[in-house]
């Protein structure tokens, strides 16, 4: 079974752009949409009149006083005059709803060619503004003042695994594993010249509590967190190669569940719709994990990237410290996780992460990953999350 065997075509990723990720004070929202948008249709072959259709995605929630963005990419060319272009948001996860609609016009034959565009500029606006737009992301915080933010949501699901699991992680404390998670992406992102954080702080200081490194909500640290950023992401879907310098890739299968938005109705440390949003993805693309060469998944603070070796089925439930300290997850491990850097040393736009994901994992699939490019990239898989494991995205992706 195969995405091609259910649906009847193919659905490639035949150009992709990415811009860099921090603060970009010589961007703005627009100017980003519209590079990347240029760089993924020139890389794909295409001129802007064969763009049939176009997705971006953006959570936004007041951190830019423009709301209404659907449109923006039509300024890189006059040929995109009357392109239908429609804005998606899922919190976090806005750039993989982007991505699977896009995927679906293909699919439904109403389109040939989709540009997908993941963008958020959140540097523009004051601490506050971004700390209160992103808890609109919670049911129960969404409006209520909170001195720890969306960090103070991720630290309470640390701490529900922590009092489950910790005693029994083998010589080590929860804090020492998300320390090592911390050093592993940092290192990586060291390699990728599109990262927003080029500092391998290595594991010491990500495993200690020191002025450079304080307590943001305990038990995280600021380097168990993603930082604020800006930055842009694109990708070109088609049904066949489209004359690109660039080999396509195969998209060979996705996956996406919503959880119940009430934490009452959810266990804090299963992720249990983001498990099933990789079941439907890997189901589609008949593998397992197991099948995969690489992972990039969302890691918006080190905790998820723990609970994500379990939801993806690496470990069982409890064990997911063993992928990091049996050394499954780092670049020469079996499963080598955030190449890139992930969210923790890209960035995490939150808009663009999910496009920016994809983006990357074409790159290593088509070997033109430069300092990431992993020795053997045949398949891999990307998932993206919104709210704390609310709206789930995965992907699986293959090279041609
Ligand atoms: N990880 C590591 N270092 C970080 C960092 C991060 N996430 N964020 C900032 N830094 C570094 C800066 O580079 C700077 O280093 P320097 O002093 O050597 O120049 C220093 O920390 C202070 O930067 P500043 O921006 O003042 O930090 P801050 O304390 O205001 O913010 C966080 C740090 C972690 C609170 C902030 O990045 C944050 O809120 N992250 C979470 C964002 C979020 O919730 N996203 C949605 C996820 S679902």
């Amino acid at each position: 079974m195969s995405l091609k065997d259910q649906f009847g075509k193919d659905i490639l990723l035949t150009g992709w752009g990415h811009s860099k990720f921090g603060k970009l004070t010589d961007d703005t929202l627009e100017s980003l949409i519209v590079q990347v948008a240029g760089e993924a249709i020139k890389n794909s072959g295409l001129d802007p009149k064969d763009i049939d259709e176009i997705y971006l995605g953006q959570f936004n929630a007041g951190m830019q006083p423009l709301g209404f963005t659907s449109s923006l990419a039509l300024q890189l060319s006059a040929n995109l005059a009357n392109v239908p272009a429609t804005r998606t948001e899922n919190a976090c996860a806005s750039g993989s709803a982007a991505f699977q609609q896009g995927v679906k016009s293909v699919l439904a034959g109403t389109a040939r060619n989709v540009l997908v565009i993941g963008a958020e500029k959140m540097t523009d606006a004051g601490a506050d503004v971004v700390g209160a737009a992103l808890l609109g992301a919670s049911y129960e915080m969404a409006g209520k003042a909170s001195s720890t933010g969306f960090t103070g949501l991720f630290a309470e699901v640390a701490k529900h695994y922590g009092k489950r699991y910790g005693a029994s992680i083998p010589g080590e404390t929860l804090g020492d594993v998300l320390g090592s998670i911390a050093a592993k992406n940092h290192h990586n992102g060291m390699d990728n010249p599109y990262a927003q954080m080029h500092r391998d702080f290595g594991v010491d200081f990500c495993r200690t509590i020191s002025e450079k490194n304080p307590m943001v909500a305990e038990p995280l640290r600021r380097t168990d967190c993603s930082p604020v950023s800006d930055g842009a992401a694109a990708v070109v879907l088609s049904t066949s190669a489209t004359g690109g310098a660039t080999a396509p890739v195969r998209l060979a299968g996705f996956g996406h569940a919503n959880d119940f938005f009430p934490a009452e109705k959810r266990d804090p440390t299963e992720f249990a719709a983001t498990r099933a949003s990789w079941e439907r993805a890997l189901g589609m693309a008949g593998v397992g994990v197991e099948g995969l060469d690489f992972a990039e998944v969302h890691d918006c603070f080190t905790i998820a990237e723990l609970i994500m070796y379990e939801a993806m089925g690496l470990t069982p439930r409890g064990e997911g410290a063993r992928a990091i300290q049996e050394g499954w997850v780092y670049k020469d491990g079996k499963l080598p996780v955030n190449v890139s850097g992930g969210l923790k040393a890209k960035g995490h736009p939150v808009g663009a992460t999910g496009v920016s994901q994809h983006v990357i994992a074409a790159m290593q699939l088509s070997g033109t990953a430069g300092d990431m490019q992993l020795p053997t990239a045949r398949r891999g898989a990307v998932q993206n999350m919104g709210g704390v494991g609310i709206a789930n995205y995965v992907s699986v992706l293959e090279a041609v």
